[in-house]
């Protein structure tokens, strides 16, 4: 077997209906699933997916693809990983595959990353490293804890590592894109080295902290480039992970020092933000992980200002938030240090549902003997409660709300029905699924088109009636995916959606040609000798009128009265049909 029926035997073993349906809940509407998009901030279920052409399409971000690419996607894996976890599944054996990696243009930056990883390690190590490790240690982060998180420690010398990599061939001006060098001299001197990972875990950048008395930032961080983005990375993210899904919780924190503490009792579903604002695409990767959120943020000020900016997102999105938290000079790290796994399981178990959170926030400085503080405090509320849909935690803060205000609950559901029943209606506004880009109407020459390129493709032996017919496509993208089907049925036997995403997989445009005709809800599985006929027909009279317009403005620009009258010749054998 050659690499593309290796690659085609697996992925027709496997159903995308199941894999997809492990991972996300899906509905069955008609002959396609629906499902909530995982690679959009998506609420409604904007991606359907279809068993018959074994693709998915969002209708929404337009995320299409086939087993392979959801699972990369989804997953963030290699394409070869997620055909070595394929081919186990349905017991195929790899063996002889040898699938080329494709070459990616930031190979040697990881390389980079990877060496100074380790050299800082080992700096950690050496006699140079007394004082850092004696830092550690009295924090309570021990040799196992420092070999887990890779943590080094970066030399109080000018340019070790500049001088370490440049002699291992690597150019100075990219060890300074790379931020890790001026291209003279270091970045880093004498602080201790965490490890930043991207979300596969491969190593794309370092924060340095100070561990001695010194007037610098606490901490430094590796300059952002285009492998190393504070609004996508997340802390611990590859690690987190297994645990998150197992658990069905994934835990948010501030800094990966709390991570790495909450690591030391147990908690492995955590991540972190590393100090910035939480982004969209943070939170399209945060839900791949699980559907509950617990946020633990620091206990000061701006830990409570980010959880509630975090929670109304992460709400926003369709995840269940709940919060955490902690007293005002705390953070899990130090919460952990002070009281022990048993206290921080509690905090956990315990946690509150962010709308209760909110609540009690507003709660804080209104002083109820002020009429008007108190009408302004029982309408905040009011509105927090409509956005919550269990009716017996709807009805359980009423009555609390009713107790602290000393008014009457019948009052309070009164209110309360109204603006549910105002919010209802603006939902009701919103259209069901949103789709970006209004779609153009098709002309019936373009609908042929489409039609006879997809029943190619779900019904082979239109392609040998194409091809018999000497159909002619006209538009380029068209024209190439036609004789790429046709190349790919006349090599392999057959053809199909999904074995063409894979093999197209380097040819964008006509991946999205590819992709336009998998999102068309039309079957052509089916399709009768006739209808196909018919088809042909329209794009025929179509080709000829555009041959007629062709030669009718050739004509115009012909000075050559005896050549005007050969081409108006030509015009009229056209129109005949001839
Ligand atoms: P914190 O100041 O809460 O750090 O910042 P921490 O986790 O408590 O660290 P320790 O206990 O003092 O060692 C949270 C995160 O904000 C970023 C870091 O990523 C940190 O993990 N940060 C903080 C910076 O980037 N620069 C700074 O100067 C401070
Ligand atoms: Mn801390």
């Amino acid at each position: 077997m050659n690499q593309q029926d290796i690659i085609n035997e697996i992925r027709r073993k496997v159903d995308i209906v199941d894999i997809i349906g492990e991972r996300i809940p899906l509905i069955s509407r008609g002959k396609n699933y629906f499902c909530v998009c995982p690679f959009h901030e998506d609420t409604n279920p904007s991606m359907s997916v279809s068993r018959e052409k074994q693709i998915y399409t969002c209708f929404s971000c337009h995320a299409t693809g086939n087993v392979f690419t959801f699972l990369q996607n989804y997953e963030h894996m290699e394409f070869r990983d997620v055909l070595k976890m394929l081919a186990d599944k349905v017991g195929i054996e790899l063996k002889g595959y040898n699938y080329q990696k494709q070459a990616d243009p930031y190979e040697e930056w990881y390389q980079i990353y990877a060496l100074a990883n380790k050299y800082y390690q080992n700096n950690l190590q050496t006699v140079m490293g007394k004082d850092a490790r004696a830092y550690l240690k009295q924090r309570g982060l021990d040799e196992s804890v420092i070999k887990e998180f890779e943590i080094g420690l970066s030399l109080d010398q000018k340019k070790s590592l500049t001088e370490l990599l440049t002699k291992k061939g690597y150019a100075p001006s990219l060890l300074n894109t790379l931020g890790l060098s001026t291209g003279d001299f270091d970045i880093y001197h004498n602080r201790i080295m965490f490890p930043l990972y991207d979300l596969k875990g491969q190593c794309v950048g370092f924060s340095g902290r100070i561990y001695e008395k010194t007037d610098e930032n606490k901490y430094l961080n590796t300059k952002e480039t285009p492998i190393f983005k504070k609004g996508t990375v997340l802390y611990h993210y590859h690690i987190a992970k297994e645990e998150a899904r197992m658990k069905k919780q994934v835990i948010i924190m501030e800094g990966f020092m709390d991570v790495i503490r909450a690591s030391t009792i147990g908690y492995r579903n955590t991540i972190a933000l590393m100090g910035t604002a939480l982004t969209k695409e943070h939170i399209a990767s945060i839900k791949r992980l699980s559907h509950e959120v617990l946020l633990c943020l620091d206990g000061d000020a701006p830990g409570k200002k980010a959880t509630l900016a975090c929670g109304e997102m992460l709400e926003e999105a369709g995840l269940l938030v709940k919060v955490v938290s902690l007293k005002d000079d705390d953070d899990p790290d130090t919460f952990i240090l002070k009281n022990g796994k048993e206290r921080f399981d509690a905090l956990v178990q315990n946690a509150v549902y962010f709308r209760d959170y909110r609540i009690e926030v507003l709660k804080e400085g209104v002083n109820f003997r002020s009429d008007e503080e108190k009408v302004n405090y029982i309408h905040s509320v009011l509105k927090e409660t409509v956005k919550i849909d269990d009716p017996i935690r709807v009805e359980v803060l009423l009555k609390n709300l009713a107790k602290t205000c000393e008014i009457g609950y019948n009052t309070l559901e009164k209110r309360f029905l109204e603006l549910k029943e105002e919010s209802q209606m603006d939902q009701k506004k919103l259209p069901f699924i949103e789709k970006s880009a209004p779609v153009r109407k098709k002309n019936k020459y373009q609908k042929a088109q489409d039609a006879i390129l997809s029943a190619m493709i779900e019904t082979n032996w239109v392609i040998d009636e194409v091809e018999k017919e000497h159909v002619v496509f006209q538009d380029l993208e068209s024209r190439l995916l036609q004789s790429e089907i046709a190349y790919y049925y006349h090599k392999y036997g057959n053809v199909n959606f999904a074995d063409l995403y894979t093999y197209l997989e380097d040819k964008k445009d006509l991946l999205s040609r590819l992709a336009k005709l998998g999102e068309m809800d039309s079957s052509y599985q089916n399709i009768e000798k006739k209808e196909l006929y018919d088809y042909f027909k329209v794009m025929r009279e179509y080709n000829r009128s555009q041959d007629i317009k062709r030669l009718e403005r050739k004509m115009s620009e012909e000075m050559d009265p005896k050549i005007q009258a050969q081409i108006g010749l030509e015009i009229v054998k056209l129109r005949r049909g001839e």
